[in-house]
């Protein structure tokens, strides 16, 4: 068994804000790994990948071998994403990096680069790792695992109130429709698709405020 807590679940089920605040309560490191793959998403983007055709390990090899990630302590002393050595932070989160993510994420080479630096970061001890497969692929070993979860609408009402991830003036429809799109992507992949592992609990957090499930977490591993 290894010490890491694996949060999984589908887009916009708030499984980034309850994965930071577990994170902070226990004073341990935070990973996010949907910031890797859109880390690479932009990259790709910025070498003309545009298209869920274009993303081929042909034309991603390359994109992934130009590319170092690493965490790293930022100026104000937080540990986040480094990409050749800069932090690129909530550009990660724009319109268009999300439009083209869950396509990225499904190439195996992207998933193995991506798999061997998310498990290189366990070595730092006790850690919070969130994304779609880290119960079930990256550390199926790990002690504690939850799969947060919330109703269609919920979700979409969420990423709505988050507006830098979304094109200004979108309606709820809208991003109910691209959160459906990528959970589609997300759980019909090849590898590593997005589902709860069978061992972990899964929280619907619908009607739940955040503090509530951090709490419950909390208290599942401090038992
Ligand atoms: O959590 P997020 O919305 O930032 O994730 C962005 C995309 O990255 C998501 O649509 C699927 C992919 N992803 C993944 O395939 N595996 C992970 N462990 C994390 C994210």
């Amino acid at each position: 068994m290894i010490d890491v807590i694996a949060i999984d679940g589908p887009a916009a089920s708030g499984k980034s804000t309850v994965a930071g605040c577990l994170a902070e309560t226990l004073n341990i490191p935070y990973i996010n790994t949907g910031n890797m793959f859109r880390a690479v998403t932009r990259a790709a983007q910025a070498a003309g990948i545009r298209t869920q055709e274009d993303c081929t390990e042909a034309r991603l090899r390359p994109v992934l071998e130009k590319l170092q990630m690493d965490y790293r302590q930022t100026p104000e002393g937080k540990w986040d994403l480094a990409v050749n050595g800069e932090f690129p932070g909530s550009a990660l989160r724009a319109p268009e990096i999300a439009a083209l993510v869950s396509q990225v994420a499904a190439v195996g080479c992207v998933r193995s680069r991506l798999k061997d630096l998310q498990r290189s970061l366990a070595v730092r001890g006790m850690l919070v790792m969130e994304g779609r497969d880290i119960g079930t692929e990256i550390f199926p070993d790990s002690r504690w695992k939850f799969f947060i979860t919330a109703t269609p609408e919920e979700r979409a009402r969420r990423r709505l109130a988050q507006s830098g991830e979304n094109v200004s003036g979108a309606t709820l429809e809208e991003v109910a429709r691209g959160i459906a799109e990528r959970d589609r992507i997300d759980s019909l992949r090849a590898i590593a698709p997005l589902r709860p592992a069978p061992d972990a609990e899964i929280v619907d957090t619908t009607g739940m405020t955040i503090s509530g499930v951090v709490g419950h977490i909390v208290a599942r591993v401090k038992a």
